[in-house]
């Protein structure tokens, strides 16, 4: 894809995504929105969801758009775990080059994972997205998830 036809499809879904999230204060309903809007709207975009943060060091599957996902991840493990303990943005071009990548779907060749903070600085969850394709993912979509998730900063949920 184009670099400014990208730019211009997630300036589109950001709008789309605030607007839709105007006065939404729960977390999960946030999340499942901005995965919806998200995989709908990039074509390199094989899967896309979120996993939570749920104990010390561990994830667990969240709202997710595409195939099966694995459902606990902990953080020393996969391309999830390693973004969780940095809480940096990993960019990984080719998945089948990552040590200790996990493969929840063998169509994946490429992924982003952007860590999710709260209003207190503390990391909630990791956003991730596979493509089918191998280098789908540069730092126009880094720049642009990592803006999408400061959506989730003032978000609360009943349950952790
Ligand atoms: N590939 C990820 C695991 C999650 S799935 O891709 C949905 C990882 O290595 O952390």
């Amino acid at each position: 894809m184009e670099r400014e036809q990208k730019e211009e499809i997630y300036r589109q879904v950001t709008d789309a995504i605030r607007a839709t999230l105007e006065g939404e204060t729960d977390l999960i309903a946030s999340m499942a929105t901005i995965a919806c809007l998200l995989h709908h709207s990039l074509d390199h975009f094989f899967w896309t969801g979120f996993y939570r943060v749920v104990a010390p060091g561990e994830l667990l599957i969240g709202s997710y758009q595409g195939t099966l996902g694995c459902l606990h991840i902990s953080f020393d493990r996969g391309v999830c775990g390693a973004a969780a303990r940095s809480e940096e943005t990993i960019v990984v071009p080719n998945v089948h080059q990552f040590p200790g990548h996990i493969a929840c779907d063998s169509n994946s060749k490429s992924e982003i994972v952007v860590p999710v903070f709260d209003d207190r600085d503390e990391l909630i969850a990791v956003l991730d997205v596979d493509s089918a394709e191998y280098d789908a993912f540069d730092e126009v979509d880094k720049r642009h998830l990592e803006e999408i998730v400061t959506f989730l900063r003032n978000k609360t949920t009943l349950s952790p």
